[in-house]
C-alpha cells in the first residue's frame, strides 16, 4: 500500500445518535458470546453456526484483529455511551469500488431501530468518502427484519441471486438470497 492511500476507509470510532460503534477487542467475547453468538435464532440466517464456547468467540475476535489494517475491510462493536458493553457488530469488505455489509444484534436489542441506525450511518459514510460508489448487501428471502433493515436504509432491492448462499443452519444446499444496493 503506497504512503498516500488512507489504511481505513472510515474512522475507528462512529458515534451515531444512540450508539457508539468501536473496533472489537479480545475482551468482549465474553459479552459477544453471551449476548448473541451462542444464539441460534440470531445465527439463523447468518453464514456461521452459533459458538459452541466463548472460547470459539474469542479466536473469532482474535482472528478479525489480526487481519486489521492488511485490507480496507473494516468492523466495529455496537455499545451504548457510557457502557462500553458489545451488543452487535457491522463489518464491511471492500471489493475496489464497492462495499458488502453485514450486521448482527443481540436478541434482547431487536425492534429498537438500532441496526436502521448503524446501517444508514456506515453506508452513509462509506459513500461519502469517494472511493466507495455502491454499498451492498445480501439477505434470505425469509430475513424480513434485515430485508426492512435495508429499505429503511436508503437500499433498493436489486435482484433475487439463485441458490447464491450455503446457509449452515438451513442446511447444505444453497438458498436464494435478495441483494441490496445503496449508491449516490
Ligand atoms: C436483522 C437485524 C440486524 C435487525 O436489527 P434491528 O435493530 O432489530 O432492526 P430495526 O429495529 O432497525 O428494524 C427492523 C425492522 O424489521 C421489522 N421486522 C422485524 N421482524 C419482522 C417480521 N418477522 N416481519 C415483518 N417485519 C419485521 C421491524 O418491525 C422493523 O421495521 P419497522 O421499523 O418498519 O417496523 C436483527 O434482527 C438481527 O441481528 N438478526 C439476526 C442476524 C441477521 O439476520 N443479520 C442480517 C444478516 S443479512
Amino acid at each position: 500500500m503506497s504512503e498516500s492511500q488512507p489504511s481505513s476507509l472510515l474512522p475507528e470510532v462512529i458515534t451515531t445518535a444512540r450508539l457508539v460503534l468501536r473496533p472489537s477487542r479480545p475482551e468482549d467475547a465474553p459479552d459477544i458470546y453471551e449476548k448473541y453468538a451462542r444464539d441460534a435464532e440470531v445465527t439463523r440466517y447468518l453464514l456461521w453456526r452459533p459458538h459452541q464456547s466463548v472460547v470459539e468467540t474469542q479466536a473469532f475476535l482474535v482472528s478479525q484483529i489480526a487481519r486489521r489494517g492488511s485490507t480496507l475491510d473494516q468492523a466495529w462493536v455496537l455499545t451504548r455511551p457510557g457502557e462500553d458493553i458489545a451488543f452487535g457488530m457491522v463489518g464491511f469488505e471492500v471489493f475496489d469500488q464497492a462495499t458488502e455489509l453485514g450486521y448482527v444484534l443481540s436478541r434482547a436489542e431487536w425492534g429498537k431501530g438500532y441496526m436502521t441506525e448503524v446501517v444508514s450511518a456506515i453506508s452513509g459514510l462509506a459513500l461519502a468518502n469517494q472511493v466507495i460508489q455502491r454499498v451492498w448487501a445480501i439477505c434470505h428471502p425469509e430475513n424480513v427484519a434485515s430485508a426492512r433493515v435495508l429499505e429503511k436504509a436508503g437500499f433498493n432491492l436489486e435482484g433475487r441471486l439463485e441458490k447464491y448462499e450455503v446457509f449452515p443452519s438451513l442446511g447444505p444446499d444453497p438458498h436464494d438470497v435478495y441483494r441490496y444496493v445503496r449508491t449516490n
